[in-house]
């Protein structure tokens, strides 16, 4: 694959200052693995400004060694939205992408592809990376589904003019996140030829160069296997992205 690798860290619910201590671990281990990926990290949002400001003071050639993202985003600028953040403000605060459309957040909180596809907008609009996550559920795995649900959820949250540098997709079975069970490498092939496929097909010349994630139960001991599979072009991680040395480990194995 010419296209280059990330691995991105979901932190989801967890971190607080103390949890700096294992973000200086990641940035320091950073430059032994850029060779293979590139690293960014989404932090709850009480962390986004301290991690951006500690990875610019780690940054080589002005380029930082661990990105900082953020977790979710509101679709408007500013306004009467408590308990919101605009993508404005997280871009303010050092994020340079923001995951939208997650899973948990279309279960937790009923967002639908057409809220997806409005909050990659407004991350765009403020000079965000879109990491949009698209994924089928067990029930939906079990009938026969994958590809319908994945072919749905692509079409509906991912807005027109998507490019290399403002999307990225990341393939989630919501049935291997958290559980330490994850498709066969065939099934990850299946899923990633066909999400490229589209790609392709709506976003032509782009398609083939924007990112395609794997998440779901990513640790260093399966990640070399799923980072090898073709249209595999990185992980979003979440429980093993919490420690540097495994972090650093998913990326090694890229
Ligand atoms: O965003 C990350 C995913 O939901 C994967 O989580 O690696 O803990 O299974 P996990």
């Amino acid at each position: 694959d010419a296209v280059r690798p990330l691995i991105a860290g979901n932190w989801k619910m967890n971190g607080l200052k103390a949890s700096m201590t294992e973000f200086e671990a990641m940035l320091r281990g950073a430059p032994d693995v850029l060779d293979k990926a590139d690293l960014l990290v989404c932090p709850p949002v009480t962390l986004l400004a301290s991690f951006a400001s500690k990875a610019s003071s780690f940054g080589q050639e002005g380029r930082h060694v661990v990105s900082v993202g953020a977790q979710d985003c509101h679709k408007n600028v500013s306004g009467a939205h408590t308990g919101d953040i605009a993508p404005e403000m997280l871009a303010d605060a050092g994020a340079t992408a923001v995951i939208v459309g997650h899973s948990e957040r279309r279960a937790d909180h009923g967002e639908t592809d057409a809220v997806v596809r409005e909050k990659a907008l407004a991350a765009w609009r403020a000079g965000l990376t879109a990491i949009v996550c698209i994924g089928e559920t067990q029930g939906e795995r079990d009938a026969g589904k994958t590809l319908d649900v994945c072919g749905t959820q692509l079409q509906g949250s991912l807005p027109d003019d998507a490019t290399s540098g403002n999307l990225i997709v990341a393939y989630e079975p919501v049935w291997a996140i958290g559980t330490g069970l994850t498709p066969t490498v065939q099934d990850v092939e299946q899923v990633h030829k066909f999400i490229c496929d589209r790609l392709t097909e709506r976003f032509k010349n782009e398609g083939p160069s924007i990112r395609i994630l794997y998440g779901g139960s990513v640790k260093p001991s399966n990640a070399r296997e799923l980072m090898a599979v073709p249209n595999v072009n990185g992980a979003l991680v979440g429980g093993a992205s919490l420690k540097a040395a495994d972090f650093l480990a998913i990326a090694a194995g890229c």
